[in-house]
């Protein structure tokens, strides 16, 4: 029976993948069949060499996905490189700063709304002319189960553009579904994507809310797979809540 998650012969471009959960979800769709373009404010390198060491095709470039011309020459760079584009994985984000919303300076709230939530449009607006025209793709947006949990000592620009995110997925698949192009976010809970930084007893804790542990970046690669492929084909403003079985908080939805 032929695999209904193979990408073979599409170009997806995947935001932030130089490292961590990008940079799984850049090998996983690779590995699928597709091309893979990616943009990062970092260089992308290692990522771009490891799929053309395993045999598939994959170019990137230096961008900041939330300013508007940037996230155009993106997708001009899988255009040109490769005649096509199918997938946008808006993946690229950036951590809460610590602090509660009493001490929390503007220039720290803006930053994250820029990057979080202005970059999924940006990118997904400069994406969809050209899946428009040929009438059909399909984005996947990396929000976070923080859209619906707060945390004490974190910044709150998170959980809002996190939650942003949902509602920008709904509001585009609204208004493209017709037009043969779906449109899907997956809410990841920890994922062990690189060194956080805490205490031993901060990790152990977090770790033990997860009864199947912590995700790493090839389940969120899996899970993206899934959404953007041929077996996915009835699903569209939606999301996927990933989180190894984590409960605490969580009501249907
Ligand atoms: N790690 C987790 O536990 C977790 C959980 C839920 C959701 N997420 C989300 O998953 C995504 C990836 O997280 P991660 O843990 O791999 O982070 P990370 O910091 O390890 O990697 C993020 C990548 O995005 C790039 N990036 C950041 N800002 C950018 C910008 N403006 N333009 C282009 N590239 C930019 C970085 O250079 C980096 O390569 C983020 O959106 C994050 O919010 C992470």
């Amino acid at each position: 029976m032929a695999d209904s998650t193979r990408l073979d012969g599409q170009v997806a471009i995947v935001t932030g993948a130089a490292r961590g959960i990008g940079r799984g979800i850049a090998q996983v769709l690779a590995e699928a069949g597709a091309t893979i373009v990616i943009g990062d404010l970092l260089d992308a390198g290692v990522t771009v060499e490891e799929i053309r060491a395993g045999g598939g095709q994959a170019d990137s470039m230096v961008m900041d996905t939330s300013k508007p011309g940037d996230a155009r020459a993106l997708v001009d760079l899988a255009l040109s490189g490769f005649g096509q584009l199918d997938i946008l994985v808006n993946n690229a984000g950036i951590d809460a700063p610590d602090g509660n919303v009493w001490d929390l300076p503007d220039g720290e709230w803006q930053r994250v709304i820029d990057v979080n939530l202005s970059g999924v449009f940006y990118c997904s607006r400069a994406a969809l002319q050209p899946m428009l025209e040929v009438g059909k793709g399909c984005i996947v947006n990396i929000s976070s189960q923080s859209a619906r949990l707060g945390t004490k000592g974190m910044s709150p620009a998170y959980n809002a553009s996190k939650a942003g995110v949902l509602g920008l997925t709904m509001a585009f698949s609204a208004q493209v579904a017709d037009r043969g192009i779906r449109v899907n976010a997956i809410m990841p809970g920890l994922v062990e994507s690189r060194d956080f930084g805490w205490p031993k007893d901060k990790l152990e804790a977090r770790t033990k809310e997860y009864p199947l542990g912590l995700g790493t970046p090839r389940d969120v690669g899996e899970a993206v797979r899934y959404l953007v492929s041929p077996a996915a084909r009835w699903i569209s403003a939606t999301h996927l809540h990933i989180a190894g079985g984590y409960q605490k908080g969580s009501s249907w939805f």
